[in-house]
């Protein structure tokens, strides 16, 4: 569905594409059904609807460990079956590709085995909880890719439309020879002491805190704008709440409603600030978490080149600011551009312009380019070994945290 080759009238009118029924199924199996559960489920569900695709994405079976809420989760989110463990669930004929959204600690173990039984693999962030297991899904993406099978990590936020709009501007060198990387990613959901001990606070389960939660982010889009990969960094963290009110059932996400026992310690971080150098020279700052009260996803970036600028923050998805350093000084500055023109990535196939898109559409977008990617044999981005050069930074963020800060490269 071109939006741009129909009349004004017609680009009036809300997408009601229809998926093209003479392409072939890609059979989706989800392992998880809370909150990226819901967020996948939501991208599977609407990305043949808006953008013409090769492949039409079927909801095929939907995976957790407890039989009458995954049953629910199917229902209600559109899964034509429901398995309660995920070797049957990789097991099964009409699974063509399996997408994890479950803890760190089970990332590993379940995209390798799918790899291995022939399936296409998208795998949320961070892509494992340590570099050793990140390698051996590297590994085993690359062994995969030789079969012809897709392994793709979700770093959701190269989706929205303004951070990809801004890679395009850095990539036409529109702000110049890069200087400055700002990075910030700032949550508020743990400023309560009393707020649960979910997984995400556990180091067995999560791998690390703010870092690899909210850090791999910025991570991953610092790298991915910029065009190039940190090549050291140096670290401060700390865990300022240490022990927290227990949960006695199983962590229902980030809502976690559950009645609470004896309290538990924090094993994770609550904030993790560092300083990096990119290949080129540039310098980067970067700062995760969860305790900035007030800041409730609030993702900012700052790039700075010799000929300008761009700025972007999450809580405004649709707006990109840039600064051409190359106008006249008098009447330079910073300007709001609305992503939201037909040119603009992704804007394409949705609403007018103005009509506001938000942070489910990334998981459209991930979806709709996961199966191009598939159905045309191309490379995915981000693959496996991007995840896993994101990882590494984080190790040597968490090195260098541990070492009083000193400066620790990251290994390439
Ligand atoms: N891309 C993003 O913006 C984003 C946002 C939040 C979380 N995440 C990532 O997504 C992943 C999941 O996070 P979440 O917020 O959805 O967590 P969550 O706690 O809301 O959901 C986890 C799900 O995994 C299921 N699960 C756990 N172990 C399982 C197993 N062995 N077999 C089957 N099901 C199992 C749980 O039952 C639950 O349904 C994590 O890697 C997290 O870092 C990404």
């Amino acid at each position: 569905m071109a939006r741009r080759e129909e009349t004004d009238q017609e680009a009036a009118a809300p997408p009601t594409h229809r998926p093209a029924t003479n392409v072939p199924v890609l059979g989706v199996g989800m392992v998880g059904y809370a909150f990226m559960g819901a967020a996948h489920s939501q991208g599977w569900r609407t990305a043949g609807h808006v953008f013409d695709l090769p492949m039409r994405p079927a909801l095929a079976a939907i995976c957790g460990r407890d039989r009458a809420a995954v049953d629910a989760a199917a229902a209600r989110h559109g899964w034509a079956a429901a398995e309660t463990d995920w070797r049957a669930l990789i097991a099964r004929d009409d699974v063509q590709l399996v997408d994890i959204c479950t803890p760190g600690d089970s990332h590993a173990e379940i995209a390798i085995a799918a790899l291995a039984a022939g399936k296409h693999v998208l795998c949320e962030k961070p892509l494992a909880n340590t570099v050793a297991e990140a390698e051996a899904m590297t590994e085993a993406a690359e062994r995969a890719a030789a079969r012809g099978q897709v392994a793709m990590v979700g770093f959701n936020y190269r989706r929205v439309p303004a951070i990809a709009y801004a890679r395009q501007l850095i990539a036409e060198g529109r702000i110049g020879t890069l200087r400055h990387v700002r990075a910030a990613y700032l949550q508020d959901w743990l400023v309560d002491p009393e707020s649960p001990l979910t997984w995400r606070l556990e180091r067995e389960r999560a791998g690390s805190g703010a870092l690899g939660d909210l850090g791999a982010h910025i991570v991953d889009l610092a790298q991915y704008l910029a065009g190039e990969p940190l090549v050291g960094v140096s670290a401060v963290s700390e865990t300022f709440v240490r022990e927290r009110p227990r949960l006695a059932g199983p962590s229902a996400g980030l809502s976690g409603a559950a009645d609470t026992i004896a309290r538990g310690a924090v094993t994770v971080d609550d904030a993790a600030l560092f300083t990096g150098r990119l290949a080129s020279g540039a310098l980067a700052s970067f700062e995760a978490t969860r305790m900035a009260a007030g800041r409730k996803n609030a993702l900012r970036l700052e790039i700075n080149g010799e000929r300008g600028s761009l700025a972007f923050d999450l809580e405004r998805l649709n707006e990109l600011s840039f600064h051409d350093h190359t106008e006249p000084a008098a009447t330079a500055g910073f300007r709001r551009v609305l992503v939201t023109e037909p040119q603009h990535p992704y804007l394409e196939a949705w609403w007018p312009p103005g009509h506001a898109l938000g942070y489910e559409h990334t998981f459209v977008h991930q979806a709709r380019d996961l199966v191009r990617t598939i159905a045309e044999g191309a490379a995915p981005a981000p693959s496996f070994a991007d995840g896993l050069q994101v990882q590494r930074v984080l190790a040597a963020v968490e090195e260098s945290a541990e070492k009083n800060s000193v400066h620790t490269p990251v290994v390439l």
